[in-house]
């Protein structure tokens, strides 16, 4: 690490304005958008909550995505340390704590899912997914065997805890640049394929036509949740990657860059996965985790010419899936990680190591809960396996709960007028100062507490 003039530690910032914005693009796209967007909205049904999906990454997602991002690049902290230089000896660096503790709970189970990815990365270049074969058991034996789920996991985990070591720039930045369009390409063409495909038809009208009458309270909870989720909000990630941000840079069209993209992704994981569901004659809202992997094995039989279409497709797919999950896994260590550096003065090979291997260890639970262990693959009284109840508790309501806390710091404690000044240090102005205080001051907190008043309220 460089040393700038006074001798201290000088942060390390990223290349350039567009290597941050596909580092960022890069810790939201993952497994959220192909693996937990289509799940949710199978479960939510569908158009409706597509609809207020998109409504909650508009309307709450990014104002809150410019807010963590003006909290990094100010204070240039993790996010305990953020909240400690912005408000000294108050209780709302608990904030961070409970970011840094939401994102080793969350790598815990991520680590877990991204190791199928890798299973089946060797399955389709073996050509497993021939006609007729049944991808539904071929997942019961990747994610059922405990040796399989705890070997592909423990591989995940240590490759996530290696490219963190290596550190911002040389580790995260290099990947991303070149394989998120890469991803986006092969995307596009597997929905092309899907919509094509006989019977897609009730599949795109699931998708797309919205039932308003299916809208609930808890449809709307699963949006807000998911859109956090999925644009890596509400636990600090974006916070510490704003941290790396030159002040030269703009936020507002940083922000929105890497929302635009992270749903795009999402929107056309929807499209690939409810066609296909539908062709082969599935319900969209059973499956569990396992769904998505289920459904998009059973595509590659019909992409010509045969057998290769389905390899050479089903390969790439599988690796850059892999990919984009590890930009985010690495994201969610990495949070981790700047904690220990900062707060805690470890180096950050010790502070990777570390943090990196609890999260191994609590992740086993997770991995043993698709079929090894009984009582883990449907947790008595919970009515859900312990990998999908983690993601509920802590990839939803935790990241809900951090974002509304997040919000409320920002426009009501440190002010929306200071938090524009950060903005405005580019150069460049803060034409939404406006729209955006409004969002941040009254909207977002006001929907996340109603949210979980209900949700609450709904439990007893
Ligand atoms: N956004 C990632 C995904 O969609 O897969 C997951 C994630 C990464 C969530 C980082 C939260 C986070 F801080």
């Amino acid at each position: 690490m460089a040393m700038d003039s006074a001798g201290g530690p000088q942060r390390d910032t990223w290349g350039s304005k567009a290597a941050f914005v596909l580092a960022a693009a890069g810790s939201a796209v993952g497994l959220g958008n192909i693996w937990g967007f289509p799940t949710v909205a199978g479960q939510n049904g569908g158009a409706a909550f597509l609809a207020i999906y998109l409504l909650a990454v508009l309307l709450i997602g990014a104002p809150v995505m410019l807010a963590e991002l003006i909290v990094g690049r100010h204070t240039q902290k993790n996010p305990v340390g953020a909240f400690k230089a912005i408000m000294p000896g108050s209780l709302w660096s608990l904030v961070g704590a409970l970011g840094v503790l939401t994102g080793l709970v969350i790598l815990s189970f991520y680590t877990v899912i991204a190791g199928w990815t890798l299973a089946y990365i060797l399955k389709t270049a073996m050509g497993v997914f021939g006609p007729g074969a049944d991808t539904a058991a071929i997942f019961a034996e990747v994610s059922g065997s405990p040796v399989s789920a705890i070997g592909w996991h423990a591989l995940f985990a240590g490759i996530t805890i290696a490219v963190v070591v290596k550190g911002v720039r040389d580790g995260i930045e290099r990947w991303t640049k070149i394989l998120m369009p890469v991803l986006f390409g092969l995307l596009v063409l597997l929905a092309i394929r899907a919509v094509t495909l006989s019977g897609a038809g009730d599949g795109l009208a699931f998708y797309l036509k919205p039932d308003f009458s299916q809208i609930t309270g808890s449809v709307v909870l699963a949006a807000v949740g998911q859109a956090f989720f999925s644009l890596s909000l509400g636990m600090g990630a974006m916070i510490t990657y704003g941290s790396y941000v030159s002040k030269k840079d703009d936020l507002v069209s940083s922000a929105g860059w890497v929302t635009g993209f992270d749903t795009t992704i999402a929107i056309l994981a929807g499209l690939i996965i409810f066609p296909t569901l539908f062709h082969a004659g599935l319900e969209p809202g059973a499956g569990g985790p396992g769904m998505v992997f289920v459904v998009l094995t059973s595509l590659l039989s019909s992409i010509p010419p045969d057998p290769y279409g389905g390899i050479i497709f089903g390969t790439g797919f599988f690796v850059l899936l892999a990919i984009a999950a590890l930009t985010s896994s690495v994201s969610l260590l990495e949070v981790c990680t700047s904690w220990g550096v900062d707060e805690k003065g470890w180096t950050r090979k010790k502070a990777a190591v570390m943090l990196g291997g609890v999260a191994f260890v609590i992740g086993v639970p997770s991995a043993l809960a698709n079929g090894a262990v009984g009582w883990l693959s449907n947790i008595p009284g919970v009515g859900m396996d312990f990998l999908s109840f983690m993601f509920l508790l802590f990839g939803q309501y935790s990241l809900v709960i951090g974002a509304l806390l997040i919000s409320l710091f920002v426009a009501w404690v440190w002010g929306v007028n200071a938090a524009g000044d950060e903005v405005r240090a580019s150069g460049k102005g803060f034409a939404l100062a406006g729209a955006w205080g409004f969002l941040i001051r009254f909207l977002c907190p006001l929907a996340i507490l109603i949210l979980l008043v209900q949700l609450v309220s709904s439990l007893f």
